[in-house]
């Protein structure tokens, strides 16, 4: 009997592309659904780009599978993935790989993979981005787990990702949960990026008074230089369609409150715990979760704000684009400084560059941007942030100006543009020689006795406030 080299359960639009993509690469692949009619329908329709092997139970679905076996789970994260876990784990044995490629927590990660490790099976918590469309043409990547279950399960992953340059979009990122938290900062810079082109389109628009399909005109114009990258493009596309019922513009038809799924929410709550400033990051889940809002939003409509009349002069649109370069760079500074933090704390030793190298193809964030960090990282492993890399520096540097002008024209004309000022402040914060954090720290001490440290001297000390007001060692 033929076996198939891995195997996919879970055959919604993801676990289905996925599939196929091993297929077409002339790998057997064993397919399964809890359902079987998903699977009869994706031999049915697809079964002649390669080998499948549909499997009915799941006992039919392992035994299908060359050992050590390689196990995909493409189902819902949370409950689902741990109901499937606990379905396959008793059949499969010692060596035997299950890989989860959904958007797992990548604390979930960590638990399911020690637990598993107890019986002997690797547990490859995988980050996947690119949608359906990369799913099926090349994904970008990132698997966590052992380097043994890598070495069993990279060719593989390597082959149907995504290729930059003749280099895959794959490559082992870390220990146990190092993979999807990978993926949840990706998706965490995937929202600030978006907040940002999304604050662009809104200045361009009431600063600048351009309509939709000219401000297309623009993110077109920006996707051939620096800013290029799947977001701007695909922006360019949505602002220049125009709804079929309506003849409005699409963007004027969409109902603005913006949603999500957790992940954004996950990058924040996590930098919190390990103390790195994600600003740009956390504007852009706020800034989902005001639009979210309605009743809030509807009762204070009426709050009085400047004229919006007031257009901004010529030129407007080149500081806007430098604004976003700028403001772009902060956040995924912030991001990789989340990553280093998180590798830190959980031992995973996480390359950064190689990061920003699978990140360059097949995910949402794809951009030509990515192939600067990749080099800074190479220029300098051990950065402890982009911003002060010699190319970043100096186009931010160029930018300040520019950047100054849009937060402040956004200010003055009352346009929201959180992510904007928080990436522009987070600028400032790291240049000033002096912060107000001394302030803070002579606050603390006053009411709570928290002692504060002097720049003069080493050792914590404390002020007498209720007192004489003299200094005692803290
Ligand atoms: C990807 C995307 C993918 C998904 C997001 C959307 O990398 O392919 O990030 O994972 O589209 O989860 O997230 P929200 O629904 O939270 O915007």
């Amino acid at each position: 009997m033929q076996k198939a080299r891995i195997g996919v359960t879970g055959l919604a639009v993801m676990g289905r592309n996925l599939a196929r993509n091993l297929a077409r690469h002339g790998h057997p692949v064993a397919v399964h659904n809890r359902t079987s009619s998903r699977t009869k329908a994706l031999v049915e329709e697809f079964g002649d780009e390669g080998t499948f092997l549909p499997a009915e139970t799941p006992e039919r679905f392992v035994a299908s599978l060359e050992r050590p076996r390689r196990l995909v789970i493409m189902v819902k994260a949370g409950a689902p993935t741990d109901a499937v876990i606990d379905e396959f784990a008793p059949l499969l044995e010692p060596g035997d790989m299950i890989v989860d490629g959904g958007n797992a927590h990548f604390a979930d990660t960590r638990r399911r993979e020690s637990a598993l490790r107890e019986r002997g099976v690797h547990f490859v918590g995988t980050g996947i981005s690119g949608g359906e469309e990369g799913a099926l043409h090349g994904p970008s990547i990132m698997p966590g787990g052992s380097a043994e279950s890598y070495a069993a399960l990279g060719p593989l992953l390597e082959d149907i990702a995504a290729k930059v340059d003749g280099t895959p979009c794959c490559t082992h990122v870390g220990p146990d949960g190092a993979g999807h938290f990978v993926k949840m900062v990706h998706n965490g810079i995937e929202y600030a990026d978006m907040q940002l082109i999304a604050e662009s389109y809104d200045l361009l628009r009431y600063a600048a008074g351009l309509e939709p399909a000219g401000i297309a005109e623009v993110f077109r114009t920006w996707n051939t230089g620096r800013l290029e990258s799947y977001l701007v493009e695909i922006t360019a596309e949505v602002l220049a369609h125009t709804d079929a019922s309506t003849g409005k513009p699409f963007v004027d038809v969409v109902l603005d409150r913006a949603e999500q799924k957790g992940t954004g929410r996950w990058t924040v709550q996590t930098a919190l715990d390990l103390g790195v400033p994600v600003g740009g990051i956390a504007e852009a889940v706020f800034a989902r979760s005001v639009s979210g809002h309605a009743a809030l939003r509807e009762a204070a409509r009426d709050l009085p704000g400047p004229s919006r009349g007031a257009a901004a002069g010529s030129g407007f649109a080149d500081a806007v684009e430098k604004a976003l370069y700028a403001s772009k760079i902060v956040a995924y500074a912030q991001g990789f400084h989340e990553i280093q933090a998180g590798s830190a704390e959980y031992g995973w030793n996480i390359d950064l560059g190689a990061m920003a190298t699978i990140w360059r193809g097949g995910c949402i964030i794809r951009a030509r941007f990515l192939d600067r960090i990749r080099a800074a990282y190479e220029a300098d492993p051990q950065t402890p942030t982009l911003l002060t890399d010699g190319h970043f520096a100096e186009a931010v540097g160029d930018a300040q100006d520019a950047w100054r002008d849009v937060v402040a024209t956004a200010a003055r004309l009352g346009i929201p543009a959180p992510g904007f000022a928080t990436a522009l402040a987070y600028y400032d914060s790291l240049r000033a020689g002096r912060l107000p954090a001394a302030l803070t720290q002579g606050q603390r001490d006053y009411f709570g006795a928290h002692t504060y440290r002097r720049v003069d001297r080493e050792g914590t000390f404390h002020t007498l406030w209720g007192g004489d007001r003299t200094e005692v060692t803290g």
